[in-house]
């Protein structure tokens, strides 16, 4: 089984409001991206990858690659404008025998060896695809105009993560369309009847979204 990491990385990273796109800014002594990438290159699971880079931020990709020696790396594209089009442009780069893709968010840098897999093996028991989730700590509210219209029950709510699990075929049948609206991956899938197994996240896969969750990331390393 070819295992394709594609690694979306192309955000400009707003809301933490840094000077260079998420995945350049610093997490220790490299840029953010270095952590996701030297783990997936070093996992055991996965054959090559792909990187969305920031537009303007290939070649820089390319030489962390290098200075990583992340030798699986075979190359890095220009992102688009949404995550889905990320996706779409990195998916476009896996060949016709590729055979599964685990898409990933370079700003969840903390993936591990154990949620590959757990991503992995549904694909083998016949599901579409697999995410990562965790159940949601707090009480959910849906709000209307500032006031509460409804408590949620948070049965069977759960929240997703990525590295995000799908036969290559299924993630490309889910790309041919309108990408308007999708957050991730798996909802493509879903929309076309695909069965998408739920496995166990993990709270060190928080993404990173502002400063004090780059600090939280920082002192997990
Ligand atoms: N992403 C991407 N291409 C885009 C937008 C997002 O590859 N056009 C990637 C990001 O690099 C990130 C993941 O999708 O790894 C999740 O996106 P998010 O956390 O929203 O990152 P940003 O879009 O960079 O952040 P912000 O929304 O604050 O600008
Ligand atoms: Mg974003």
């Amino acid at each position: 089984m070819t295992v394709w990491a594609l690694l979306v990385a192309a955000g400009a990273g707003e809301r933490l409001g840094g000077e260079r796109p998420k995945a350049f800014v610093g997490l220790g002594e490299l840029p953010l991206l270095a952590e996701p990438l030297r783990r997936l290159d070093e996992s055991g699971w996965i054959d090559s990858i792909v990187v969305a880079a920031p537009p303007g931020w290939e070649e820089p990709t390319i030489l962390l690659a290098e200075e990583l020696a992340a030798t699986k790396v075979v190359a890095a594209v220009t992102g688009g404008t949404s995550r889905a089009e990320s996706v779409r442009v990195a998916l476009a780069e896996v060949p016709h025998d590729g055979l599964v893709a685990l898409v990933h968010d370079a700003a969840r840098p903390l993936v591990t060896d154990a949620v590959i897999e757990r991503v992995l093996a549904p694909l083998s028991d016949g599901w579409d695809g697999a995410v990562p989730a965790l159940p949601l700590p707090d009480t959910v509210k849906r709000v209307e105009h500032e006031r509460i219209a409804e408590t949620v029950s948070r049965d069977g709510l759960v929240a997703a993560q990525t590295p995000q699990a799908f036969l290559v075929t299924t993630l490309r049948a889910a790309y041919s369309g309108d990408l308007a609206g999708a957050t991730d991956c798996a909802s493509l899938v879903e929309a076309r009847g695909g069965r998408v197994k739920v496995v166990q996240g993990d709270p060190k896969l928080l993404k990173v979204t502002t400063k004090a969750d780059l600090e939280i990331v920082a002192s997990w390393l």
